[in-house]
């Protein structure tokens, strides 16, 4: 629907007409989901919601619930159907007006609807699904057993298109500039001429937060950016020459990396490193908030990047907690701020859009995602300024080869992990006992569940060539082929 540049929120199946009422949406999609109609308890729908007047479009479980709730039958019919399907179209279809005769759909069901809702007609039909599409054009019910929203059905976003803009006749006025002018206009009038500070974690969503919030109040905003000694190669430099010189922002920039090294210093356990970097920020950032508020005009609002999936799983009310870069605790009472959360509305490719659309950098926008506690969590063992000398340009390496293979994007993650083992080499004429690093790379959509990327041979050989030759400390270079579960995406 965001793609069709319609606005969209997901809500719970058990909302009432009611409530649907009260948010007065222009549509309703019904989702698929893994049940049948005829399991206790399956997910229903207060059937006053089609008496709304609202237009409708069920998909495949949405569909066959749709046909049930009204007068319809829905039964297993032989085998089901799982992936490509051919569809043949039999009616005049409002969701595939033009449409040659036959297409290809994506199924995935094991139910199909048999009988269909007084009122409505089939369009289409596939070997084991007789409706496959049906229609109730005056009530604007429409329901698809297919799986419009997934790439393989050849033709499925013009469903959604079709669905939105003509039956729903809803304007596609979501678009990158629509979302940055209303965003612009929200946050000045939720901050008038109070002062707002943002901590710069050199991820994507606290860039482009940032990035709205300049162009909303300019000057008000401060930025943070601590250096804790664990960030990327130039990543401190590439913020300062962003937000400082291109977009003008006040940028703190904390050089702190001593005082997290002193507190580093001889530990080793993998959940003490990461609470000293995280109770160590906090204090590094509220420190600059304590000094800015020190003539009594100090900041009121605080920035943060949350996006949509974050308010979704934290169950649609406001994000009670704030989220933290570091994942530990928040920030102290006595510096209490209200949240400007200029994100919340929006997807992680959303984000990436508008950034570009504010002008930040590719390098920015297509960041792979990075740990809060940063090199920290890759270093095994003591986390030493020089031990993440040699892990920063390692790290710098890996990616820079992945990118020129042209799989940064495609990767979840890429990068190097330095162990605490040293092993013997031969390098010259002499022997050597240095480092080995590890290349870990994986592909994943959610960071729950990852496998092993299968890079190239000729990556992996120009990754570990340049590693040995261009990387002090370094003589050996080992692939990590361990998928998540069992193994972590970083080594800690
Ligand atoms: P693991 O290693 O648990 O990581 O498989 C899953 C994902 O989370 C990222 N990660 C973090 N992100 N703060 C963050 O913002 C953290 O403390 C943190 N620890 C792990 C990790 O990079 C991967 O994408």
């Amino acid at each position: 629907m965001r793609e069709a540049h319609v606005y969209s929120e997901i809500v719970q199946s058990s909302i009432t007409a009611e409530q649907v009422k009260a948010k007065s949406p222009s549509a309703i999609i019904l989702s698929g989901g893994p049940k049948s109609v005829y399991e206790v308890p399956a997910p229903s729908l207060d059937p006053a919601i089609y008496e709304l007047g609202i237009p409708i479009l069920g998909i495949c479980y949405g569909a066959q619930l749709m046909a049930q709730q009204l007068g319809g039958e829905v039964s297993r019919t032989g085998a089901g159907e799982y992936g490509r399907t051919e569809l043949s179209l039999s009616g005049d279809s409002s969701l595939m007006t033009g449409w040659p005769s036959a297409t290809t759909c994506w199924m995935s069901h094991g139910d199909a609807i048999s009988k269909t809702p007084e009122g409505f007609v089939i369009t289409a039909s596939t070997p084991e699904a007789p409706v496959a599409v049906m229609e109730n054009k005056s009530r604007r019910l429409h329901a698809v057993q297919f799986h419009p929203e997934v790439v393989h059905s050849e033709r499925g976003q013009e469903i959604i298109v079709n669905f939105l803009h003509n039956v729903a006749g809803i304007a596609p006025t979501w678009t990158n500039t629509s979302i940055i002018d209303e965003q612009v206009a929200l946050i000045k009038k939720q901050v008038g001429d109070e002062k707002v500070l943002c901590a710069l974690s050199g991820g994507v969503d606290s860039a482009v937060a940032a990035a709205l919030v300049t162009k909303a109040i300019g000057k008000q905003l401060t930025c943070v950016f601590v250096d804790t000694g664990l960030m990327r190669k130039n990543e401190g430099e590439q913020i300062e020459e962003t937000f400082m010189r291109q977009f003008g922002v006040d940028l703190i920039h904390v050089r702190a990396s001593d005082r997290f090294f002193d507190a580093l210093a001889g530990v080793t356990d993998p959940e003490r490193k990461r609470k000293i970097i995280g109770e160590l920020f906090i204090r590094e950032f509220e420190q600059v908030a304590r000094d800015l508020a020190e003539g009594g005009n100090g900041p009121r609002f605080l920035v943060q990047g949350t996006l949509y999936p974050d308010v979704i799983e934290s169950g649609s009310g406001h994000a009670a907690n704030i989220k933290s870069h570091h994942n530990v605790g928040g920030l102290p009472e006595d510096l209490s701020f209200d949240l400007i959360e200029p994100l919340r509305a929006l997807f992680k490719d959303e984000v990436r859009q508008v950034g570009s659309e504010l002008g930040l950098p590719d390098e920015i926008v297509w960041r792979q995602p990075f740990p809060g506690p940063g090199l920290g969590v890759r270093i095994v063992g003591e986390v030493t300024r020089e031990r993440a000398e040699i892990l920063r340009n390692a790290d710098y390496v890996v990616v820079d080869e992945i990118k020129k293979a042209g799989l940064y994007r495609e990767l979840w993650q890429s990068f190097a992990v330095l162990p605490a083992v040293r092993t013997v080499g031969v390098m010259g004429d002499g022997r050597t006992y240095a480092y080995p690093i590890i290349i870990r790379a994986v592909t994943s959509d959610d960071a729950m569940t990852a496998d092993w990327a299968r890079l190239p041979y000729d990556v992996i050989e120009s990754i570990a060539n340049r590693l040995i030759r261009e990387v002090e400390g370094v003589n050996r270079v080992a692939l990590d082929v361990t998928s998540k579960p069992p193994g972590t995406i970083e080594w800690e």
